[in-house]
């Protein structure tokens, strides 16, 4: 029997969501973890796998917007509960669960997909590049004092947010800040209940610090968790940090958080699983080796669902070049075509014979954000140049590259 993709319906979640966790290397929900969870699964658009009466796999997606170039918000499929069972590989099943996703998304006038993957070899083919990436970092506390040097300091001080206060102070701060980096995206409500349970719960040595302002304004917070490191392996040991999400309005509260987590005694060294790749704490630290970059990790990947949506969002650096741009896109077609692109903005050209540069839907969605070099793209044969002896990608990378590079911080 053939597997069968559809819509997942209200009474087929539960069956849904073992699919998904069996997938994830994980058991399926118990019953008192599915009463806390299921809310969320009513909410999102949701995409089964059948093998007769069998749920074999799951995908489904939730609404955010993306911050692009210049600032505009796109509306974004947020891809999440992606999974095959294992006796089930390897058959098409998660082809059409992206399918009917990207379909979903094109229905719902969405003009862009993001997601977050387990492997970096899966989601190519169904149209998303990488289009940004993070760091793993582990940081020497001690070396790494001062941070910022004295001219980094601020004149606010750092305080405790009180368990019943974490939810409403780190949720305006994080509305009040988003927009800094392109690629950081507006969380939906059930984000801060899931990712700041042990800060709210005060568990786990879980902890939010915020920083406010001399006016008395919160402008910046620090999730994190403390621990004693193990007395077995090593009785000097000390204390281990971890950092879960820090958000903050400017540089410089930033950076004021990151010395009030190094200036805690007792920890020797913090870790932090997801910081962007020009993580101005890597510049503030006194001893530069103090900041150990452990993994290089794609962050996000990027779909455009609508092209012409997307490439006219976003705005291009005030530079005197012009680019044209053909796209190609075989799960959507209304997404091939050509586009000239320059300081003032992109436009779809009638003719489809033009393109200086040539490009795959995946390949778009990579250089999209400004964040992977086209230049480094047609380098490695991603992109199709009309004249190969012409400057086509380096005019393209003077129009798209963004600074500061683009980063979301919020995985899903
Ligand atoms: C990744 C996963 C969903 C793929 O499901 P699937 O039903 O086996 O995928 P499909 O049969 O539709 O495969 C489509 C193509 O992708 C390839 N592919 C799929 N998963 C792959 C992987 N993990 N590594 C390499 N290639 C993969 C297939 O070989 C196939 O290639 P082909 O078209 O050239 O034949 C499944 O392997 C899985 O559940 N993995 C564990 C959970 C996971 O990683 N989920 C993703 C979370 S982000």
């Amino acid at each position: 029997m053939g597997i069968e993709v559809r819509p997942t319906e209200p009474d087929e979640l539960r069956a849904a969501s073992a699919a998904t966790s069996i997938s994830l290397l994980h058991s399926p929900m118990d019953d008192e973890l599915w009463e806390k969870r299921k809310d969320g699964w009513m909410a999102f658009p949701s995409f089964s796998a059948w093998d007769g009466d069998r749920c074999v796999g799951h995908a489904g997606h939730f609404v955010v917007e993306t911050v692009v170039p210049g600032g505009a918000r796109l509306g974004t499929g947020a891809v999440t509960r992606v999974g095959v069972v294992p006796t089930h590989r390897r058959r098409g099943a998660a082809s059409g669960l992206m399918k009917a996703l990207v379909d979903d998304c094109v229905s719902r006038k969405l003009p862009l997909m993001s997601l977050r993957a387990s492997e970096a070899v899966i989601y190519q083919r169904f149209g998303f590049g990488m289009a940004g990436d993070m760091l793993r970092v582990t940081v020497d506390s001690a070396r790494a004092r001062p941070v910022g040097g004295t001219d980094g300091a601020t004149d606010g001080t750092v305080e405790l947010v009180e368990p019943d206060e974490v939810v409403e102070t780190v949720s305006s701060v994080y509305a009040k800040a988003l927009g800094r980096r392109v690629g950081q995206i507006t969380r939906p409500d059930f984000f801060w209940d899931r990712i700041y349970e042990n800060a709210i719960k005060a568990k786990h040595g879980a902890f939010v610090a915020a920083h406010r302002r001399p006016d008395g304004v919160i402008d910046g917070f620090a999730n994190y968790a403390i621990k004693w490191g193990s007395f077995d392996d090593d009785p000097t040991t000390g204390g281990l940090g971890s950092v879960f999400d820090l958000v903050a309005e400017s540089d410089e509260v930033e950076l004021a958080l990151w010395r009030y987590l190094m200036d805690i005694d007792l920890i020797r060294s913090w870790s932090a699983n997801c910081r962007p790749i020009d993580d101005p704490l890597r510049e503030a630290v006194w001893d530069r080796r103090a900041y150990r970059v452990d993994a290089v990790i794609d962050e996000q990947w990027v779909r455009l669902v609508d092209v012409n949506a997307a490439l006219t969002a976003r705005s291009y650096n005030p530079v005197d070049v012009a680019i044209t741009v053909g796209v190609t896109d075989p799960m959507v077609p209304a997404n091939d075509g050509v586009w000239r692109i320059d300081r003032s903005g992109a436009s779809r050209l009638e003719s489809t014979a033009d393109a200086e540069l040539s490009v795959d839907i995946a390949t778009v969605g990579a250089a999209y954000l400004g964040g992977v070099s086209w230049t480094s793209l047609a380098a490695a044969g991603q992109v199709v140049l009309t004249d190969p002896a012409d400057d086509a990608a380096a005019r393209a990378d003077l129009l798209f590259r963004t600074d500061p590079a683009p980063y979301c911080g919020t995985f899903f």
